[in-house]
């Protein structure tokens, strides 16, 4: 046997026992003739003392012993004389009788502590040395954790986890497809499953009337904090169901675990909000309501008074921010750069101060008396204190501005509190979502998604208007301003589904050719279905309370998409490209 106990579970009851603990050196310290050693493995860390009036030899070998040497110790468990509360093994030491090297290390590119001194981009080359801290070893047990929650939830409603297939067709939606070159059929090409949605429903055809799976998901997408180019899902699916039976379920999942996982209650049942009050008031389908900050529509209080900013708009939207009457001219201005940024896009910014002492001052004074403005202030439901931010322009796209706005400033607030959580479901979405740039329009969720049946009318009309107004039995799970999953009621009549690819203009040789498989097989008597998908990986980063999914995954990519480790993506030689009959452009090698 390497050890008896692990460098995690020694306390003050284990005292006097003889052990063997094996592991690496974090690191080992001189002192007064005693030598300290840190010993870490995956459950902990226990301190080593080698005393000064030891056999020379262990002394000797105890101060050769570098950072991340593999040790093998054995000693007594004994009580520290400084007791270290941070550390569950501070109670105790070993007093160390001998000591094994099983392996040397050289130095390590960056300290394997809890704090290191590592960049990202070092840490990243060095991915299995960062996986020795315990920082990203409390995040990859916080995952094991939840997918094993998640499994026993969905075992015990009865759902069978099915694998589907890696190699599929490439019916690009939303996102790219990462494709692959198929050998045996030269020319021709799998894609990588930006999700299982199309098996996920054959399953169902296929009378597995409860499916999930813990899946990977490939999406050549641009790269975010919350966005991997391939990524896990939570991947379910259910037949015989209407909406509510399906959010039932999940709000389920969901809060076994809360409960079992960070001992937190949520409501019961969760919040519900359509999309229309989520960007009406939030300026966001995913809206962050651990605070209130709300937008207020002050569109008929500002038109009509010469500013013609206002006047030529049809929107005029605004917040208010608490206690915020008192940023200095400096703070608004800097402010003002900030939406005007291209990645809020505002053009400027309006604002109304309700000052302490009762007076009232805007950058827009020239155009509105004191009455005016306090009515807009009062609208935007703000009070003495607080200062109002305005924005104008188009509807949604201002209110998606202020709503970026919102979550800025709560963020600077502190009102955004990680260990605080408000999770929500989002429902009543629209089902098509209408582009200026191609003239046509997309399906908000997926192609497979089905309108309300009250809207069926309008979602067999052909005028633009009635189509803009169909919603869909869709809906997202949202938890403090992240989609953590999302989902639908399918289409399970042949018919219809051939309607939705006539509005999204996929002509009916173009929809047999990419979705032919599936047109095909409702022929045969596919049950009313839905289901959705969350984002694994997501849910994992907001359990840990961080925004970034990076930690969460073992061996993630960088923000190119790169692998640093492995180095990948990489060329292939000249044999692969031959044996896949592929000739590389000169211009692009
Ligand atoms: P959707 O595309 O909304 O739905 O994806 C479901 C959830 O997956 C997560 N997610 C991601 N996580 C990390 N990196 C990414 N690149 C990424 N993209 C998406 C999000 C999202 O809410 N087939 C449908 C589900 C269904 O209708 O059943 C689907 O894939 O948390």
């Amino acid at each position: 046997m390497y050890r008896t106990k692990t460098c995690g579970e020694l306390r003050i009851g284990n005292l006097g026992q003889k052990v063997t603990l094996a592991g690496w050196v974090q690191r080992s310290r001189k002192l007064g003739g005693m030598t300290f050693i840190d010993l870490r493995d995956r459950y902990g860390i226990t301190q080593l003392v080698v005393e000064a009036d030891a056999d020379p030899e262990l002394v000797a070998t105890a101060t050769s012993l570098g950072r991340e040497f593999v040790i093998q110790v054995v000693g007594e468990v004994l009580e520290r004389q400084s007791k270290n509360p941070k550390m569950p093994t501070g109670d105790i030491e070993i007093k160390v009788e001998s000591i094994n090297i099983l392996n040397k290390s050289v130095t390590p590119p960056f300290t394997i502590e809890d704090d290191t001194d590592g960049g990202e981009d070092i840490r990243a080359k060095y991915r299995y040395l960062d996986l020795r801290r315990a920082p990203l070893r409390k995040a990859l047990e916080l995952r094991h954790r939840i997918a094993h929650e998640v499994r026993n939830y969905l075992d015990s409603q009865n759902f069978m986890e099915i694998e589907t297939p890696y190699l599929i067709k490439s019916t690009p939606e939303g996102a790219r497809d990462f494709v692959v070159p198929s050998r045996m059929n030269p020319g021709q090409f799998y894609a990588l499953p930006q999700s299982p949605q199309t098996f996920k429903q054959l399953l169902m055809v296929a009378g597995y009337d409860r499916y999930f799976q813990i899946v990977r998901c490939f999406r050549d997408e641009d790269l975010r904090a919350d966005r991997q180019p391939e990524f896990t899902q939570i991947d379910c699916e259910m037949s015989f169901v209407e909406q509510e039976d399906v959010l039932e379920t999940f709000e389920g999942m969901m809060r076994t675990l809360f409960k079992n996982v960070l001992d937190v209650d949520v409501p019961n049942p969760l919040p519900r909000m359509s999309w229309y009050d989520a960007m009406d008031s939030y300026g966001s389908d995913k809206p962050d309501i651990r605070f209130d900050m709300r937008l207020h529509e002050v569109t008929s209080l500002a038109q009509g008074h010469g500013f013609g900013v206002f006047d030529s708009v049809p929107y005029v939207g605004a917040i208010a921010v608490p206690g915020a009457a008192g940023w200095s001219r400096k703070e608004t201005d800097a402010l003002t750069d900030w939406v005007k940024r291209p990645q809020v896009g505002a053009k400027g910014l309006v604002y109304i101060k309700l000052n302490e002492d009762g007076s009232v001052k805007s950058s827009v004074d020239k155009f509105y008396s004191t009455e005016d403005l306090k009515a807009i202030a009062d609208a935007a439901g703000a009070s003495v204190g607080d200062l109002v931010l305005i924005l104008c322009g188009e509807k949604r796209k201002t209110q998606t501005q202020l709503g970026v706005l919102r979550v800025e400033l709560g963020n600077r607030l502190g009102l955004r509190d990680p260990k605080v959580f408000a999770p929500l479901w989002i429902v009543d979405f629209p089902l098509l979502e209408w582009d200026d740039e191609t003239q046509r329009f997309y399906a908000m969720h997926h192609p497979f998604t089905a309108p309300k049946p009250e809207h069926l009318d309008l979602f067999y009309s052909d005028r633009k208007e009635d189509l803009e107004k169909v919603c869909a039995n869709a809906y997202d799970f949202v938890l403090n301003g992240n989609e953590l999953g999302g989902g639908s009621i399918r289409i399970h009549d042949a018919q219809m589904q051939k309607r939705m690819f006539e509005v999204l203009g996929i002509g009916e040789e173009e929809a047999d050719y990419k979705f032919g498989f599936i047109i095909n097989a409702f022929k045969f008597g596919a049950p009313p279905h839905g289901g959705l998908a969350f984002g694994f990986d997501r849910v994992c980063a907001l359990f840990g309370g961080q925004d970034s999914i990076r930690d969460y995954i073992a061996f993630p990519k960088n923000n190119q998409g790169r692998d640093v480790m492995i180095d990948s993506p990489s060329e292939i030689d000249d044999i692969q490209l031959e044996e896949l009959q592929i000739k590389l452009d000169t211009k692009a090698e």
